[in-house]
């Protein structure tokens, strides 16, 4: 059994799923009968890499980004993290001493300029130009495909010389040149004999060699080529994400200001005014309840998809290959029957004793995904946001502006529509 919807997306069938348990068989993939759905054209020029690939070419570089990622590299990474986040708090508190008492700004645009931020220096150890070039390339980029969406799916369209597509293929062109312009640089430096960067492209290089080393053959691992893909990657994966995490939290958290509270008395209590170190990180434990919460009532990524492809059998059904699968999250993710009455309400309590025992199901929260293809930044993005709301809680309280209008609004990731004013008051 199980709950499965049916409609047609073109001429393919596509089945919803909103259950757990079938969720979980998906996403598990044991016998390898689930894919990736094929992008359009013009998504693959803005989304390539791990995302993207399957089976053995996604099997080499996932074993070869693994590592980057491990928690000891992401310790590496910390002051990175800390450095972007104390020019956010310092900005803001500029602003307040400017203006006495409260200020207002929208959270939602400062959050994806800090995470955009942290993937250059995190990624790049940059913050120089091309960082930032490449972020609202991206940024740019993101916006015009959606925009492309409303047209592309007319076959051929997106070969049409549009504007839209026209400068879709140009901003390729140009990150993919900075991007080159980085990784050649730091080839050259590694190659003479420099040593190791703390960030993930340094890290990336590093265990791409090892792989090709002990491969015994060198042409085995990625090229500079799959090394771009992967890089743009990052911004694409990291930056909007994080950013919509961090911006429903400041909501969220505004709604409930008896959570900001008892959040901002575990930060003070961890780290008194002193800059968030690991081991602190590590022991937030209001805080982190506050996140899965968060993740939970508003999934930065709404939707997964999969596509059959070979004849399966799914929760009692066979379907063919070629069958769209689409994961709801967020159907799952606030229905009644595994989370309870309070299903539509916040209530970060409900994780106290962590996510296996916050709903009927363990498998019924899926944020970042579960399984072989789960999110491979999820320790990252968590590190992040961490760090930022500890500082900011340090330093300010906040309450939502009241301009502010609450309109989630699904396009790539559940963001907010018109942004988030706040008012920010020193503490
Ligand atoms: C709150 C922040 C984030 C959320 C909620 C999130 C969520 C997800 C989800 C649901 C997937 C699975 C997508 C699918 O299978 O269709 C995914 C995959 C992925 N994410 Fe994240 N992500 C976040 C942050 C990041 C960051 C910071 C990075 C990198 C720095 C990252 C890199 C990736 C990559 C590379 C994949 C593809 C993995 C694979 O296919 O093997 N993500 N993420």
């Amino acid at each position: 059994a199980g709950k499965v919807s049916l409609t047609w997306f073109g001429p393919y069938p596509r089945i919803t799923i909103s259950d757990p348990e079938l969720v979980r068989q998906v996403l598990a993939n044991k016998f390898g009968h689930f894919d990736k759905t094929k992008l359009a054209r013009l998504a693959k020029v803005f989304i390539g890499g791990l995302a993207v690939l399957d089976g053995e070419e996604w099997a080499k570089h996932r074993r070869i980004m693994n590592p980057a990622f491990h928690a000891e590299k992401l310790k590496r990474m910390l002051p990175a993290f800390s450095a972007s986040c104390s020019e956010l708090i310092d900005r803001w508190e500029n602003s307040v001493t400017v203006s006495v008492g409260a200020i207002e700004l929208d959270v939602w645009s400062e959050f994806q300029n800090l995470s955009g931020e942290v993937i250059s220096r995190a990624a790049f150890g940059v913050t120089n130009e091309e960082g930032r070039r490449i972020f609202q390339l991206q940024a740019e980029q993101a916006e015009r495909l959606v925009q492309s969406f409303r047209t592309n799916y007319i076959p051929g369209f997106s070969l049409l010389p549009t504007e839209n597509n026209r400068r879709m293929k140009a901003i390729n062109t140009e990150v993919k040149a900075i991007l080159r312009g980085i990784i050649e640089k730091r080839q050259k430096y590694m190659k003479n004999g420099g040593t190791d960067k703390d960030d993930l492209l340094g890290l990336l290089l590093e265990s791409n060699m090892d792989y090709s080393d002990a491969d015994g053959k060198t042409n085995k691992g990625m090229t500079v080529e799959d090394v771009i893909d992967e890089c743009k990657l990052f911004y694409f994966a990291g930056m909007e994400t994080t950013a919509v995490l961090l911006s429903w939290t400041v909501v969220l958290l505004s709604m409930h200001p008896e959570w900001q509270d008892r959040a901002r008395e575990e930060v003070l209590q961890v780290f008194g005014k002193n800059k968030p170190d690991l081991n602190g990180l590590s022991r937030l434990k209001v805080v982190m309840m506050v996140f899965n919460e968060v993740l939970r009532l508003y999934p930065p990524v709404m939707l997964i998809n999969r596509r059959t492809y070979k004849k399966i059998e799914l929760g009692g059904v066979t379907y063919p290959p070629n069958v769209m699968l689409a994961l709801q999250l967020m159907f799952i993710h606030r229905d009644p029957a595994i989370w309870g009455d309070d299903a539509g309400e916040f209530n970060p309590g409900r994780f106290a004793e962590g996510v296996s025992k916050a709903s009927r199901d363990p498998g019924a929260f899926f944020a970042f995904s579960s399984g072989p293809r789960n999110c491979i930044g999820q320790n990252f993005a968590l590190l992040e946001a961490k760090v930022a709301i500890s500082m900011i809680l340090q330093r300010f309280s906040f309450e939502l502006s009241p301009t502010y209008v609450h309109a989630p609004y699904a396009v790539l990731t559940l963001h907010p529509q018109h942004g988030v004013p706040v008012r920010l008051h020193r503490l």
